[in-house]
């Protein structure tokens, strides 16, 4: 079992398997990298594997493959199929901008994934043009139909930004309530590579907002990153708060990049590099590596104390 110095277990690892993606959202990478690493720097999937069986013997439940955009990286449902087949009761989610789900989803079921967990950050066209930067809205709309449809458990994430996508919080709400899926409204975390006049826009005023139209109450946290609300028709929908300090005490998880990075926290630059040990098939030295992440896991990110992270949003997506 994996407990860090603050006593907690880590059973959740998120997997970027490309830094890739074909959006350039305001909060995430609105101009491109200068440049992409070379393919021969990026884990093959074997050697993820490798790695992620590692991982899961040593007690990791859930794994979430993100990106970049995963889906832009080629054969992923093999991929997922290899970690399904090793362990099927894995929990194995996906998340995405959901811009190729109508090709994929279906190949993505059939090889074991149970659940999507897709960017939806507005319902307007031009604005979620002017967030992604891209043309975007109708095949994200039609990706969530098909995810819903292939059977998958979805759930729609938004970041809020102040000025851009705030006054659509409710009708976004109301979009996943009539779908019968989960959102979760995210607090926009500073970082040196997002768009710089982006705002957050805190826990406290979206609540504000829905509870205009809507009662509803908090359920118990769990360890998920969500708090989770209930309405009074029984429509769960969550909120995502790094900036308050509840946030890390229930932290779960680390993060692998596709360079083959250990990250013990989201806000921090702080990384391990496992790829060596792995391509010399010295798995004593990544199991090391592995767990001094975990001992090394901070109590809290930064943002708590109004800072901004340097980190690259789009080498672990978010
Ligand atoms: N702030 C909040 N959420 C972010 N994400 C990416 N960058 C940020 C950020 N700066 C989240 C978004 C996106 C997912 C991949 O990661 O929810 O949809
Ligand atoms: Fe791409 Fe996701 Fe970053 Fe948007 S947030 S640019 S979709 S990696």
């Amino acid at each position: 079992m994996l407990i860090d110095s603050f006593d907690r277990k880590i059973d959740y690892i998120r997997v970027s398997v490309t830094s890739r993606c074909n959006f350039r959202c305001l909060y995430c990478m609105p101009n491109t990298p200068f440049e992409w690493e070379p393919k021969e720097n990026i884990l093959s999937y074997e050697e993820m594997f490798e790695f992620l069986r590692l991982a899961i013997d040593e007690g990791i439940k859930k794994i979430r493959i993100t990106g970049g955009e995963p889906l832009l990286r080629k054969d992923l449902d093999k991929f997922i199929k290899m970690l399904h087949d090793y362990a099927p009761h894995l929990d194995l989610a996906l998340t995405t901008n959901g811009y190729y789900l109508p090709e994929y989803a279906s190949k993505l079921k059939k090889a074991g994934l149970k659940r999507v967990n897709i960017s939806l950050d507005s319902l307007k066209p031009e604005i979620a043009n002017k967030i992604a930067q891209k043309n975007i809205l109708d095949r994200v709309l039609n990706g969530i139909n098909i995810a819903i449809n292939e059977g998958f458990v979805v759930k729609l994430n938004t970041v809020v930004m102040k000025g851009i996508n705030d006054n659509e919080i409710l009708d976004l709400l109301e979009f996943a309530k009539n779908k019968g899926v989960i959102i979760r409204f995210i607090e926009f975390m500073e970082n040196e590579r997002a768009y710089p006049g982006i705002k957050r826009v805190g826990s406290e005023e979206i609540l504000n907002q829905i509870s205009k139209k809507y009662s509803f109450k908090e359920l118990p946290k769990d360890n998920s990153a969500s708090k989770y609300f209930e309405m009074e028709d029984g429509y769960k929908f969550g909120i995502i708060e790094p900036h308050n300090e509840d946030f890390c005490k229930s932290c779960n998880r680390i993060r692998l990049t596709a360079e083959g990075f250990l990250i013990p926290c989201l806000f921090f630059t702080e990384s391990y590099n496992i790829k060596e040990a792995i391509r010399q098939g010295d798995i004593k030295t990544a199991a090391e590596i592995l767990r001094d992440v975990v001992k090394n896991k901070p109590e809290k990110n930064d943002w708590q104390e109004d800072e901004v992270s340097t980190r690259a949003f789009w080498e672990t997506g978010g």
